[in-house]
């Protein structure tokens, strides 16, 4: 199978396979007016129309982007996209002025969609995931991580993944699945957290490895939830389960996360608003991708990560939804590329950058996605727009025409 993305104001995207930090965090290659080929599921061509048309038989399928402009597929580095159940009562308590501690402390936040989520049939758990995926892809995403995590039980954590398993059979955005069975003291733990340290490490990564259900770990490194110390335990087994290493990392406190995700050879550290100076230097020396998630900043009313200090030290910086019912709610890249923009302090080129090739370092395949290059796989966004900027400067609107993903075209 041939496709030919024709009639392109112009194709950006970022350039490499691997991170871009630094200066290349800002680099962003236009070609004005280039073809797309894509042969397969691979991007065969990116140029003129003419040097296509010496080189490449005619292709068997023609889109046409009318004028818009090309981009890479995003990639979404950090969802928690298998969950039921809804919390937007929580909202209207922290409009009111209560906080995300406050409201977690009263029996909401976490265990609230935990209960939701365990009460869930799998069948219903499919459909509330193919629902938010098919949003994602909408809004153009065509990779997305996503983690368990409201299962925090061995029973629950599986259905939790196997429904990503079966999702990622049944429609086009590709799911990189990560467990994540220490993001909370499930409530029936609460007297006993080590007990449940022992039970991931004993029973819930065993049962999830078995199967082959995930590619990553993450934990909640944080006060109250899980300490550096019980992180380094729940991390040590990840290499001989093959699962890369992500940490949620000084979300609400400085905790030492970054240099902890640093010194366990972490893929991505994520939140990071209260990163502190040496936790940059030691993510920049570790070559670790920090993972901004803005949307909660924004949804929290809270701080943002200081994104310029990380770009400054040579820290690589990828954006994500972290798409949950209690701290962000959304499926789109777009907006968080703008509330990073206007809220964190990014350029438009080094939004873009952290939400394609960035993104797709934060997972390890930079070498296959998040550029438009020759080689790579065919995954891009057709957008109602002449160039990539209007996806921060045309906010609150959704600019995406049509997706392609591994060479087909998925959204008309
Ligand atoms: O990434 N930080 C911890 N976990 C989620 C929030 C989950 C929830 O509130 O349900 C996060 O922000
Ligand atoms: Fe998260």
């Amino acid at each position: 199978m041939s496709l030919l993305v024709v009639n392109a104001s112009q194709v950006a995207t970022p350039l490499g396979q691997g991170p871009a930090c630094g200066a290349a965090q800002s680099r962003v290659a236009v070609f004005p007016q280039a073809v797309v080929r894509c042969q397969g599921e691979t991007i065969a061509f990116v140029g003129s129309l003419e040097e296509h048309d010496r080189l490449f038989p005619p292709p068997q399928e023609v889109l046409d982007a009318q004028g818009g402009c090309v981009v890479p597929g995003f990639v979404d580095p950090h969802t928690h996209l298998p969950f039921a159940g809804y919390r937007e009562d929580e909202f209207d308590r922290r409009l009111a002025g209560e906080t995300y501690a406050q409201i977690a402390a009263s029996g909401g936040g976490i265990v609230k969609t935990v209960a939701a989520t365990r009460q869930a049939s799998e069948e219903e758990l499919l459909r509330l995931t193919l629902r938010r995926l098919s949003r994602q892809l909408l809004h153009g995403t065509t990779t997305t991580e996503a983690k368990s995590g409201y299962g925090l039980n061995t029973e629950g954590e599986l259905k939790q993944l196997r429904v990503l398993q079966r999702a990622a059979q049944l429609q086009p955005v590709e799911i990189i699945p990560t467990a994540m069975p220490a993001h909370e003291v499930p409530p029936e733990w609460r007297h006993n957290p080590e007990g449940y340290v022992e039970l991931i490490l004993q029973e819930i990564y065993p049962a999830i490895a078995a199967e082959g259900l995930a590619q990553g770990v993450d934990v909640f490194c944080e006060n109250g939830v899980f300490s550096p110390e019980q992180t380094r335990r729940l991390l040590a087994p990840a290499k001989a389960y093959g699962w890369r290493i992500h940490l949620h990392a000084d979300e609400l406190f400085p905790l030492g996360g970054a240099e902890l995700a640093a010194e366990l050879g972490a893929l991505s550290a994520s939140h990071l608003l209260h990163v502190s100076p040496q936790g940059i230097r030691a993510l920049a020396q570790a070559g670790v991708v920090a993972v901004v998630l803005p949307g909660v900043s924004f949804f929290l009313r809270d701080r943002y990560a200081p994104v310029r200090d990380l770009m400054a030290a040579g820290v690589p910086v990828a954006l994500a939804t972290d798409c949950n019912p209690g701290s962000s709610h959304t499926e789109s890249m777009a907006t968080i590329m703008q509330l990073a923009c206007l809220g964190a302090g990014m350029s438009s080129e080094e939004a873009l950058v952290a939400a394609t090739l960035n993104a797709a370092a934060a997972l390890g395949l930079a070498h296959r996605l998040g550029s438009l290059e020759v080689g790579k796989q065919a995954d891009l966004v057709v957008l109602d727009a002449p160039n990539p900027k209007h996806l921060v400067y045309h906010f609150g609107v959704n600019l995406v025409r049509h997706v392609v993903k591994k060479g087909r075209v998925v959204v008309r």
